[in-house]
């Protein structure tokens, strides 16, 4: 049986759960796989978290150079977060040989290109399963269950955090900073939950994604984002007089035009299959050539989860062990990326005058050839106004917004987007 020598750095919830699968199925592991995987090593500073475990006190590593450098260690998984000592222990890893397995979207997607320049130079693996969506196996099926296909779109719910904050508010009248609280407490938020509820973990996860399905280098800064912090039981309520369910999606489409790249609230119809997915769950619904449309689901947060994606990658690597780098493969350094946005949308209005501030709002929409496909008018002074367009260009939406506001005809005063 081949012996193979797994190092863990950090402890913390992802890093526990992987220390706790690899420790709990090594037999399991010894059968079905013909691997004997061991924890030869933990970088943990802090005593609490090893006692927890229970880790043997002779495998604590006291540096990354007592790591790096230990023979029996092969692959070096990575749980710490961020991009400063994980990003130097990673590629010390990596110019030492070992293959790397991460969770750490951050660091792959900011620093992906130096990760992959460094694991090809030195001959070491690089697998990053984890890093997206936690147990929801999409970077391999990314690479190796659907590269027959040309992806055209994804849409995504890939923040279990933001998803588990919604469904609360939207399920059980939670308050937004109670649902947070629950999420912290659960493990799902990162340690600073701002990356969450802002978009910026979506982001980075979305750059992984759309990088691998559109063959080419999305960088973060080139994904627009919007976070939750605006969203309110105002929208929650809206969506739910519509026929919709809020939700913080990613969107990644591919055209003749270019690429599209977005994390924002949306607005998705209740009958669409991202609607049903509640709590700390993700799921992503891709459209491939071929393969037409598609979707995996899963939790996308929390110990087990993210480890069983860990230990996953550590068993690909350990059968593929000569794979150089993540195997993912750019076709285009540059890519167009289209930012007027092709979407349906979402608006409350405030018409000026209820008797005929309706018709001349539809006239103005059909001028601009704006369809719309929802009406719905509030109880009250008949003022106020909740209307859903068919897809349309962004711009074009905004410049009919603003005629609506010159002409004295009405004050938008909601917008969100709208999954078709
Ligand atoms: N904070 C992340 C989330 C963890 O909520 O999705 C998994 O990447």
């Amino acid at each position: 049986m081949r012996k193979v020598g797994v190092a863990i750095l950090g402890l913390g919830v992802v890093g526990g759960g992987t220390y706790r699968i690899l420790k709990s199925h090594r037999e399991f592991y010894q059968k079905t796989q013909g691997l004997d995987l061991t924890v030869e090593s933990v970088l943990e500073p802090d005593k609490a978290k090893l006692d927890a475990l229970g880790v043997d006190p002779s495998i604590v590593a006291s540096n990354i150079a007592e790591v790096v450098c230990n023979p029996d260690v092969t692959i070096i998984v990575e749980c710490i977060g961020g991009d400063g000592a994980a990003r130097d222990y990673v590629l010390a890893a990596l110019y030492a040989g070992k293959t790397v397995v991460t969770s750490n979207k951050l660091l792959y997607a900011k620093h992906s290109e130096e990760l992959e320049r460094a694991a090809r130079q030195h001959n070491a693996g690089l697998q990053l399963e984890a890093s997206c969506m936690g147990g929801v196996p999409i970077v391999r099926t990314l690479l190796s269950g659907l590269q027959a296909n040309i992806i055209t779109s994804m849409v995504g719910i890939v923040n279990g955090t933001t998803n588990y904050i919604l469904t609360k508010m939207t399920e059980e009248g939670a308050s937004y900073e109670e649902a947070l609280e629950n999420a912290r407490r659960l493990g799902y938020a990162e340690s600073d939950p701002e990356a969450d509820v802002e978009g910026y973990d979506a982001v980075y996860k979305l750059s992984i994604l759309s990088s691998l399905a559109f063959h080419t280098k999305i960088p973060v800064d080139k994904i627009y984002r919007e976070g939750l912090s605006k969203i309110t039981k105002d929208e929650i309520s809206c969506a739910g007089k519509l026929g919709y369910v809020l939700k913080l999606v990613a969107v990644g489409r591919q055209s003749g035009q270019g690429v599209e790249l977005r994390v924002h609230p949306a607005f998705v119809p209740k009958e669409h299959p991202l609607a049903s997915v509640g709590g700390c769950f993700n799921a992503i619904f891709l459209r491939g050539d071929s393969v037409g449309e598609t979707m995996l689901y899963g939790s996308g947060a929390g110990a087990l989860p993210t480890g069983s994606a860990m230990v996953s990658d550590v068993i690909y690597a350990a059968k593929h062990i000569d794979e150089i780098s993540s195997g993912r493969k750019a076709i285009a350094d540059k890519v167009k990326i289209v930012t007027d946005f092709q979407s349906g949308f979402f608006l409350r209005l405030r018409l000026a005058d209820a008797s005929d501030g309706l018709s001349k709002t539809t006239a103005l929409f059909a001028r601009k050839g704006i369809s719309i496909k929802k009406l719905h008018r509030l109880d009250g002074d008949g003022k106020a106004l909740l209307l859903v367009t068919e897809e349309t260009k962004e711009s074009t939406l905004h410049a009919a917004i603003g005629k609506l506001a010159e002409g004295g005809v009405a004050e938008n005063d909601l917008l969100l987007r709208v999954i078709s």
